[in-house]
C-alpha cells in the first residue's frame, strides 16, 4: 500500500516556512558572534557559560546516537521528552476538529491528551482481556476510520507487556497508509530489545519509533526524547519544533552519558532483577490477586481493593500509581521498582497491610 507524505500531512504544514534561526543563517566558526542577541560576558552565578543558543539540530548529539543505534543522523530527531514528537506528531498530521488518531487502551495516557489538546479525535481500539493486542482489529479499524496516526505502546505502559512482533508491526505498516507510531520508551527493560521495531526503519517510511532518556538511562529531569523516522517525517517535525527545543545542559550532559553506557547496563541488570524478586515476593500476598508479566521498570497488580491499598500505602509515604479507572484495569495499581532498599519498604508495608487485614 502506498504511502504519500504529502497526501497525510495538514496542508498549512506542509507549505510551511519554519522560523529560520541566527545559527540556522551562519553555522561555520567565526571570532566574533554578533548575530543573535545573546549576553556576551558569560552566565548569572555560573561558572560554566550558558549565554549562547545551543545547536539547534544536536549535531554531536545525534552522531553519538546514530553509532549506537545504528541508524543514520538524518533519520533521528530528538524531542524535549518524548512526549514533544508525541505532540509535534499530532500537529503536523492532524487537523484539528477533522482528523483522528486511533490508540490501543488501557496505554501511556499522553496520547490522548495531546490529541484533546489539539482538538484531534480520538479512536480506541482496546486490548484483550489478557492485554495482548489483535493487531487484525487495529489494521480493520484503522482502514475504516482513516486516523492519520496509530499509536502503538510496547512496551506498554500500564500493563507492561510487548503487545506486537516485528512482523505483525510491519504487515500494520505495510497496509495502512497513516503513520504507525510505536513508543519503546521500556525497550531497554525488555527480554528481547534486539527486536525493537527500529529495525523497521529502512523497509517501512510510515513507522516512527519513539525512545527515551527519562527511563533506563535515568535521565528523566533533563528532557530528553527520541524519534526515529524516515527522513522526510524528521525533516517536517525538525520544521515546526522550537527552534532550541533541546538546551545546551541537556545536550552536553546527553554526551557524557552515552559515554558511559556500560553503565546504563548495570542499571537495567539491577532493576531487572529487583523486578523479579519483587514479582516474586507480591506473589506470595494473598490479598494480591494478579501480577502481570512485565518486561519494563514497573510491575502492575490486580489487588482486592486497590483505592484502599493506595491510600493505606499513602500513608505509610509510599506513593504508586492507581490506574484502577483505566479500561481493563480494575483494581490495579503499578508500581515502579526501585532500590532494594525502596522495595524492601514496599514489602515491608505490604506485609503489615496483610496482617491488618486478618
Ligand atoms: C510509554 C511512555 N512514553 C513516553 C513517556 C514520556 O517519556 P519522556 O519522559 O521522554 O517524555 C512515558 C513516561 O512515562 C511513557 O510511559
Amino acid at each position: 500500500m502506498a504511502f504519500t507524505l504529502e497526501k497525510l500531512l495538514r496542508k498549512n504544514i506542509l507549505y510551511l516556512k519554519p522560523y529560520s534561526s541566527a545559527r540556522d543563517e551562519f553555522q561555520a566558526k567565526a571570532e566574533v558572534y554578533l548575530d543573535a542577541n545573546e549576553n556576551p560576558f558569560g552566565s548569572t552565578g555560573l561558572n560554566q557559560a550558558y549565554n549562547r543558543y545551543p545547536d539547534p539540530h544536536q549535531q554531536a548529539l545525534k552522531q553519538q546516537i546514530a553509532r549506537l543505534k545504528r541508524v543514520a543522523p538524518t533519520h533521528i530527531f530528538l524531542g524535549n521528552g518524548s512526549d514533544e514528537p508525541i505532540d509535534l506528531l499530532i500537529r503536523a498530521f492532524c487537523e484539528p476538529g477533522q482528523d483522528s488518531i486511533l490508540i490501543t487502551p488501557p496505554t501511556y495516557g499522553m496520547y490522548e491528551v495531546s490529541a484533546n489538546i489539539n482538538d484531534v479525535r480520538v479512536l480506541r481500539e482496546n486490548l484483550n482481556e489478557d492485554f495482548s493486542l489483535d493487531i487484525l482489529r487495529v489494521l480493520q479499524h484503522a482502514r475504516k476510520e482513516q486516523p492519520k496516526l496509530v499509536f502503538l505502546c510496547s512496551p506498554n505502559n500500564p500493563t507492561g507487556n510487548v503487545v506486537a512482533r516485528i512482523e505483525e508491526l510491519k504487515y500494520l505498516a505495510q497496509h495502512f497508509e497513516g503513520i504507525i507510531v510505536v513508543d519503546e520508551a521500556y525497550i531497554d527493560f525488555c527480554d528481547e530489545r534486539e527486536f525493537s521495531a527500529l529495525r523497521l526503519l529502512y523497509d517501512c517510511p510510515n513507522v516512527v519509533v519513539l525512545q527515551t532518556f527519562s527511563k533506563a538511562w535515568g535521565l528523566a529531569a533533563l528532557r530528553l526524547g527520541m524519534a526515529f523516522a524516515s527522513e522526510p517525517i524528521v525533516q517536517i517535525l525538525n520544521k515546526i519544533k522550537p527552534p532550541y527545543n533541546i538546551n545546551e545542559y541537556t545536550q552536553q550532559a546527553a554526551l557524557h552519558a552515552l559515554q558511559h553506557a556500560s553503565e546504563k547496563e548495570l542499571m537495567v541488570e539491577e532493576i531487572r532483577e529487583q523486578r523479579w524478586f519483587l514479582s516474586g515476593e507480591l506473589q506470595k500476598l494473598s490479598f494480591i490477586e494478579e501480577i502481570f508479566p512485565s518486561e519494563t521498570n514497573f510491575i502492575l497488580m490486580r489487588v482486592k481493593n486497590a483505592n484502599e491499598l493506595y491510600e493505606y500505602l499513602l500513608k505509610r509515604q509510599i506513593v504508586v500509581r492507581n490506574r484502577s479507572n483505566q479500561p481493563l484495569c480494575h483494581n490495579c495499581l503499578r508500581v515502579t521498582v526501585g532500590t532494594p532498599e525502596e522495595n524492601e519498604l514496599l514489602l515491608q508495608a505490604l506485609y503489615e497491610y496483610t496482617e491488618q487485614l486478618y
